[in-house]
Protein backbone atom coordinates (compact mmCIF):
# COMPACT_ATOMS: atom_id res chain seq x y z
CA UNK A 1 0.00 0.00 0.00
CA UNK A 2 2.66 2.37 0.94
CA UNK A 3 6.31 2.54 -0.67
CA UNK A 4 8.65 5.18 1.27
CA UNK A 5 8.15 6.15 4.71
CA UNK A 6 10.00 9.09 6.50
CA UNK A 7 10.29 8.64 10.12
CA UNK A 8 11.38 11.86 11.54
CA UNK A 9 13.70 11.12 14.52
CA UNK A 10 14.42 7.88 13.30
CA UNK A 11 18.26 7.47 15.19
CA UNK A 12 16.52 7.89 18.12
CA UNK A 13 14.69 5.25 20.48
CA UNK A 14 11.08 4.30 18.84
CA UNK A 15 11.99 6.19 15.65
CA UNK A 16 14.77 3.54 15.38
CA UNK A 17 12.93 0.46 16.07
CA UNK A 18 9.89 2.31 14.00
CA UNK A 19 12.40 2.01 10.79
CA UNK A 20 13.72 -1.16 11.54
CA UNK A 21 10.18 -2.84 11.26
CA UNK A 22 9.51 -0.50 7.84
CA UNK A 23 12.18 -1.89 6.90
CA UNK A 24 11.18 -5.64 7.37
CA UNK A 25 7.96 -4.90 5.86
CA UNK A 26 9.39 -4.55 2.35
CA UNK A 27 9.28 -0.05 2.45
CA UNK A 28 12.04 2.31 1.88
CA UNK A 29 13.26 4.32 4.66
CA UNK A 30 14.54 7.78 4.90
CA UNK A 31 14.94 9.01 8.29
CA UNK A 32 15.66 12.55 9.31
CA UNK A 33 17.40 13.42 12.45
CA UNK A 34 19.71 16.38 13.54
CA UNK A 35 21.26 13.63 15.62
CA UNK A 36 21.05 16.33 19.31
CA UNK A 37 20.18 12.95 20.96
CA UNK A 38 20.10 9.84 18.06
CA UNK A 39 22.68 8.16 16.67
CA UNK A 40 24.23 7.46 13.82
CA UNK A 41 24.84 3.92 14.89
CA UNK A 42 20.78 3.30 15.91
CA UNK A 43 20.03 3.83 12.00
CA UNK A 44 19.15 0.07 10.72
CA UNK A 45 21.09 -0.58 7.79
CA UNK A 46 18.79 -0.04 4.66
CA UNK A 47 17.22 3.24 5.87
CA UNK A 48 18.45 6.42 4.16
CA UNK A 49 19.35 8.86 6.92
CA UNK A 50 19.78 12.50 6.15
CA UNK A 51 20.49 14.66 8.83
CA UNK A 52 18.50 17.77 8.93
CA UNK A 53 16.35 19.42 11.28
CA UNK A 54 12.56 19.09 11.33
CA UNK A 55 12.02 23.25 11.78
CA UNK A 56 14.05 23.57 8.60
CA UNK A 57 11.44 23.60 5.63
CA UNK A 58 14.12 23.03 3.19
CA UNK A 59 15.12 19.77 5.00
CA UNK A 60 11.98 18.30 5.61
CA UNK A 61 10.93 18.96 1.76
CA UNK A 62 14.44 17.41 0.69
CA UNK A 63 13.08 14.23 3.18
CA UNK A 64 9.86 14.31 1.85
CA UNK A 65 11.30 13.56 -1.72
CA UNK A 66 9.06 10.07 -3.26
CA UNK A 67 7.70 9.95 0.52
CA UNK A 68 4.20 8.34 0.52
CA UNK A 69 3.91 7.67 4.73
CA UNK A 70 5.20 9.66 7.59
CA UNK A 71 6.08 8.87 11.14
CA UNK A 72 7.06 11.83 13.14
CA UNK A 73 8.56 11.08 15.79
CA UNK A 74 11.08 14.00 15.85
CA UNK A 75 10.99 15.74 19.71
CA UNK A 76 12.56 16.74 22.82
CA UNK A 77 11.36 14.20 24.95
CA UNK A 78 11.82 15.63 28.60
CA UNK A 79 8.68 16.96 30.48
CA UNK A 80 11.23 18.12 33.27
CA UNK A 81 13.22 19.83 30.78
CA UNK A 82 10.17 21.45 29.31
CA UNK A 83 9.72 23.63 32.31
CA UNK A 84 12.28 25.63 31.84
CA UNK A 85 13.20 25.39 28.01
CA UNK A 86 10.02 25.78 27.15
CA UNK A 87 10.01 27.93 24.00
CA UNK A 88 13.21 25.10 22.81
CA UNK A 89 10.61 22.92 23.39
CA UNK A 90 7.71 24.42 21.91
CA UNK A 91 10.29 25.29 19.12
CA UNK A 92 10.46 21.30 18.02
CA UNK A 93 7.82 19.51 19.32
CA UNK A 94 5.14 22.69 18.04
CA UNK A 95 6.63 24.81 15.26
CA UNK A 96 8.84 21.70 14.26
CA UNK A 97 5.16 19.60 14.06
CA UNK A 98 3.76 22.42 12.02
CA UNK A 99 6.83 22.65 10.07
CA UNK A 100 5.90 18.84 9.06
CA UNK A 101 2.46 19.37 7.95
CA UNK A 102 3.34 22.06 5.84
CA UNK A 103 6.32 20.73 3.85
CA UNK A 104 3.85 17.34 3.56
CA UNK A 105 1.00 19.41 1.85
CA UNK A 106 0.76 18.52 -2.18
CA UNK A 107 3.78 16.22 -1.50
CA UNK A 108 2.91 12.79 -2.95
CA UNK A 109 2.22 12.09 1.59
CA UNK A 110 -0.75 10.29 1.55
CA UNK A 111 -0.69 9.25 5.71
CA UNK A 112 0.85 10.50 8.68
CA UNK A 113 1.08 8.81 11.79
CA UNK A 114 1.92 11.30 14.77
CA UNK A 115 3.60 10.21 18.40
CA UNK A 116 1.85 12.14 20.73
CA UNK A 117 1.98 11.36 24.48
CA UNK A 118 0.17 10.61 27.80
CA UNK A 119 1.29 14.01 29.19
CA UNK A 120 -1.90 15.69 26.82
CA UNK A 121 -4.30 14.38 29.53
CA UNK A 122 -5.31 15.67 32.69
CA UNK A 123 -3.77 13.94 36.17
CA UNK A 124 -6.20 11.27 37.09
CA UNK A 125 -7.23 10.75 40.38
CA UNK A 126 -6.86 7.27 40.55
CA UNK A 127 -5.22 4.46 38.68
CA UNK A 128 -7.91 3.55 36.91
CA UNK A 129 -7.34 3.39 32.56
CA UNK A 130 -7.87 6.62 31.26
CA UNK A 131 -9.39 6.51 27.21
CA UNK A 132 -9.00 9.37 24.74
CA UNK A 133 -12.30 11.21 26.11
CA UNK A 134 -10.35 11.90 29.23
CA UNK A 135 -10.32 15.40 29.85
CA UNK A 136 -6.85 17.18 27.82
CA UNK A 137 -5.68 19.91 30.35
CA UNK A 138 -1.84 18.86 30.07
CA UNK A 139 0.22 19.95 33.48
CA UNK A 140 3.41 20.38 31.75
CA UNK A 141 4.42 22.64 28.43
CA UNK A 142 5.85 19.41 26.60
CA UNK A 143 1.97 18.37 27.07
CA UNK A 144 0.45 21.41 25.67
CA UNK A 145 3.09 21.29 23.31
CA UNK A 146 1.68 17.85 22.45
CA UNK A 147 -1.79 18.67 21.97
CA UNK A 148 -1.16 21.95 20.27
CA UNK A 149 0.34 19.97 17.58
CA UNK A 150 -1.79 16.86 17.72
CA UNK A 151 -4.99 19.68 16.80
CA UNK A 152 -3.22 21.09 14.22
CA UNK A 153 -2.59 17.68 12.34
CA UNK A 154 -5.89 16.56 12.84
CA UNK A 155 -7.40 19.87 11.22
CA UNK A 156 -5.14 20.27 9.10
CA UNK A 157 -4.26 17.23 7.40
CA UNK A 158 -7.72 16.66 6.39
CA UNK A 159 -7.41 19.73 4.31
CA UNK A 160 -4.24 18.41 2.69
CA UNK A 161 -6.24 14.68 2.11
CA UNK A 162 -3.47 13.58 4.19
CA UNK A 163 -4.96 10.27 6.45
CA UNK A 164 -3.65 11.35 10.02
CA UNK A 165 -2.94 9.40 13.02
CA UNK A 166 -2.08 10.21 16.81
CA UNK A 167 -1.16 7.95 18.52
CA UNK A 168 -0.78 8.86 22.62
CA UNK A 169 2.04 6.89 23.48
CA UNK A 170 2.33 6.24 27.58
CA UNK A 171 5.43 5.33 29.37
CA UNK A 172 7.75 3.43 26.07
CA UNK A 173 10.99 1.53 27.63
CA UNK A 174 13.12 -1.24 25.74
CA UNK A 175 16.24 -1.83 24.66
CA UNK A 176 18.31 1.12 22.70
CA UNK A 177 15.83 3.85 25.05
CA UNK A 178 18.33 6.79 24.70
CA UNK A 179 19.59 7.62 28.08
CA UNK A 180 19.40 10.99 30.11
CA UNK A 181 18.95 11.62 33.31
CA UNK A 182 15.35 12.65 32.47
CA UNK A 183 13.43 10.35 30.42
CA UNK A 184 12.59 6.90 31.35
CA UNK A 185 12.98 5.95 34.73
CA UNK A 186 13.49 2.03 33.84
CA UNK A 187 16.63 2.91 31.73
CA UNK A 188 17.44 5.20 34.66
CA UNK A 189 17.20 3.03 37.07
CA UNK A 190 19.51 0.38 35.48
CA UNK A 191 21.88 2.39 35.03
CA UNK A 192 22.59 3.82 38.42
CA UNK A 193 22.12 0.14 39.37
CA UNK A 194 24.58 -1.14 36.81
CA UNK A 195 26.95 1.86 38.61
CA UNK A 196 26.58 0.71 42.20
CA UNK A 197 24.07 3.89 42.65
CA UNK A 198 21.01 3.72 44.71
CA UNK A 199 17.81 4.47 41.80
CA UNK A 200 16.22 8.03 43.13
CA UNK A 201 12.40 7.97 43.09
CA UNK A 202 10.74 11.64 43.09
CA UNK A 203 8.03 11.66 45.62
CA UNK A 204 6.77 8.96 47.55
CA UNK A 205 6.65 6.20 44.44
CA UNK A 206 3.23 5.35 44.38
CA UNK A 207 3.04 7.05 41.10
CA UNK A 208 1.70 4.15 38.63
CA UNK A 209 2.61 4.51 35.12
CA UNK A 210 1.48 2.44 32.43
CA UNK A 211 5.05 0.53 30.73
CA UNK A 212 4.66 -0.16 27.13
CA UNK A 213 7.12 -1.95 25.43
CA UNK A 214 9.05 -0.44 22.03
CA UNK A 215 7.99 -3.38 19.94
CA UNK A 216 4.42 -2.57 21.05
CA UNK A 217 4.52 0.65 20.04
CA UNK A 218 5.96 -0.36 16.66
CA UNK A 219 3.23 -2.76 15.98
CA UNK A 220 0.21 0.02 16.64
CA UNK A 221 2.17 2.44 14.31
CA UNK A 222 1.91 -0.40 12.08
CA UNK A 223 -1.52 -1.22 12.41
CA UNK A 224 -2.46 2.79 11.96
CA UNK A 225 -0.03 2.59 8.72
CA UNK A 226 -1.88 0.15 7.25
CA UNK A 227 -5.58 0.51 8.28
CA UNK A 228 -8.88 1.79 6.11
CA UNK A 229 -9.30 4.28 8.67
CA UNK A 230 -9.05 7.63 7.39
CA UNK A 231 -8.27 8.96 10.86
CA UNK A 232 -8.06 8.81 14.29
CA UNK A 233 -6.62 9.08 17.85
CA UNK A 234 -5.87 6.34 19.97
CA UNK A 235 -3.80 5.26 23.20
CA UNK A 236 -1.21 3.39 23.16
CA UNK A 237 -0.15 1.31 25.86
CA UNK A 238 -0.75 -1.50 28.19
CA UNK A 239 -3.64 -0.85 30.44
CA UNK A 240 -1.69 -2.53 33.70
CA UNK A 241 -0.37 -0.16 36.26
CA UNK A 242 3.20 -0.80 37.37
CA UNK A 243 4.44 2.03 40.31
CA UNK A 244 8.01 3.38 40.52
CA UNK A 245 8.66 1.51 43.89
CA UNK A 246 7.43 -1.76 41.97
CA UNK A 247 10.00 -0.99 39.24
CA UNK A 248 12.42 -0.11 41.65
CA UNK A 249 11.85 -3.26 43.60
CA UNK A 250 12.03 -5.45 40.67
CA UNK A 251 15.10 -4.10 39.50
CA UNK A 252 17.08 -3.58 42.52
CA UNK A 253 16.04 -7.40 43.33
CA UNK A 254 17.42 -8.52 40.17
CA UNK A 255 20.98 -6.12 39.87
CA UNK A 256 21.72 -5.19 43.84
CA UNK A 257 19.24 -6.40 46.28
CA UNK A 258 21.28 -4.48 49.08
CA UNK A 259 20.59 -1.03 47.48
CA UNK A 260 17.39 0.80 48.45
CA UNK A 261 16.19 3.67 46.67
CA UNK A 262 16.44 7.18 47.83
CA UNK A 263 13.17 9.24 47.94
CA UNK A 264 13.77 13.37 46.97
CA UNK A 265 10.74 15.97 46.71
CA UNK A 266 8.43 15.65 43.30
CA UNK A 267 9.00 16.90 40.45
CA UNK A 268 6.26 19.60 38.96
CA UNK A 269 4.78 18.42 35.49
CA UNK A 270 4.40 14.77 36.10
CA UNK A 271 1.06 12.75 36.33
CA UNK A 272 0.25 10.52 39.92
CA UNK A 273 -1.72 8.22 37.57
CA UNK A 274 -1.67 7.47 33.77
CA UNK A 275 -2.69 4.17 32.83
CA UNK A 276 -4.50 3.54 28.90
CA UNK A 277 -7.48 2.52 28.28
CA UNK A 278 -6.43 0.53 24.63
CA UNK A 279 -10.21 -0.03 24.05
CA UNK A 280 -10.50 2.00 21.19
CA UNK A 281 -6.94 0.53 19.75
CA UNK A 282 -7.88 -3.14 20.12
CA UNK A 283 -11.45 -2.97 18.87
CA UNK A 284 -10.99 -1.13 15.95
CA UNK A 285 -7.40 -2.35 14.78
CA UNK A 286 -6.85 -5.31 16.39
CA UNK A 287 -3.97 -3.89 18.48
CA UNK A 288 -2.84 -6.51 21.66
CA UNK A 289 0.02 -5.47 23.15
CA UNK A 290 2.27 -8.96 23.82
CA UNK A 291 5.63 -7.73 25.91
CA UNK A 292 4.79 -8.42 29.66
CA UNK A 293 7.28 -5.76 32.02
CA UNK A 294 8.82 -8.57 34.36
CA UNK A 295 9.97 -11.04 31.54
CA UNK A 296 11.26 -7.80 29.36
CA UNK A 297 13.88 -6.51 32.13
CA UNK A 298 16.77 -9.18 31.79
CA UNK A 299 17.17 -8.23 28.10
CA UNK A 300 17.66 -4.63 28.34
CA UNK A 301 19.30 -5.12 31.34
CA UNK A 302 21.71 -7.10 29.20
CA UNK A 303 21.43 -4.62 26.67
CA UNK A 304 22.85 -1.98 28.76
CA UNK A 305 25.67 -4.29 29.65
CA UNK A 306 27.16 -4.22 26.63
CA UNK A 307 26.18 -0.66 25.87
CA UNK A 308 28.46 -0.27 29.20
CA UNK A 309 31.32 -2.95 28.45
CA UNK A 310 31.58 -1.08 24.36
CA UNK A 311 31.76 2.33 25.78
N1 LIG B 1 9.80 7.46 25.21
C1 LIG B 1 8.58 7.64 25.72
O1 LIG B 1 8.26 7.12 26.79
C2 LIG B 1 7.56 8.47 24.96
C3 LIG B 1 6.28 8.59 25.53
C4 LIG B 1 5.33 9.36 24.86
C5 LIG B 1 5.64 9.94 23.64
N2 LIG B 1 6.90 9.82 23.12
C6 LIG B 1 7.18 10.46 21.84
O2 LIG B 1 7.76 9.50 20.97
C7 LIG B 1 8.67 10.14 20.07
C8 LIG B 1 10.01 9.43 20.09
O3 LIG B 1 10.55 9.49 21.42
P1 LIG B 1 11.87 8.68 21.84
O4 LIG B 1 11.64 8.15 23.20
O5 LIG B 1 12.27 7.77 20.76
O6 LIG B 1 12.91 9.88 21.99
P2 LIG B 1 14.41 10.03 21.45
O7 LIG B 1 14.98 11.25 22.10
O8 LIG B 1 15.13 8.73 21.59
O9 LIG B 1 14.17 10.29 19.90
C9 LIG B 1 13.82 11.55 19.40
C10 LIG B 1 14.72 11.81 18.19
O10 LIG B 1 14.36 13.08 17.63
C11 LIG B 1 15.56 13.73 17.23
N3 LIG B 1 15.29 15.17 17.20
C12 LIG B 1 15.05 16.00 18.25
N4 LIG B 1 14.84 17.25 17.82
C13 LIG B 1 14.94 17.22 16.46
C14 LIG B 1 14.83 18.20 15.43
N5 LIG B 1 14.57 19.48 15.73
N6 LIG B 1 14.99 17.81 14.15
C15 LIG B 1 15.25 16.52 13.83
N7 LIG B 1 15.39 15.55 14.77
C16 LIG B 1 15.23 15.89 16.06
C17 LIG B 1 16.59 13.34 18.28
O11 LIG B 1 17.92 13.47 17.82
C18 LIG B 1 16.20 11.89 18.54
O12 LIG B 1 16.93 11.01 17.69
C19 LIG B 1 8.73 11.60 20.51
O13 LIG B 1 7.87 12.35 19.69
C20 LIG B 1 8.21 11.57 21.94
O14 LIG B 1 7.64 12.81 22.31
C21 LIG B 1 7.87 9.09 23.75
Amino acid sequence: MFRRALVTGGAGFIGSHLARALLGAGLEVVVLDNLSMGKVENVPRGAHLRIGDVRSEADVRAALDGVDVVFHEAARVSIRASIKEFFADADTNFMGTLNVLRSAAGSGVRRLMFASSMAVYADSPTPDPIDENHACEPISPYGVAKLAAEKYCLQLAREMGIDCHVLRYFNTYGPGQTFTPYVGVITIFIRRLLAGEAPTIYGDGEQRRDFVHVSDVVAANLLAMNSSLGSGVFNVGTGRATSVNDIAALLCARLAPDIRPIHLPPHAGELRYSIADISRLRDTLGYRPRAVLADELDAIIAHHRDDQSSA
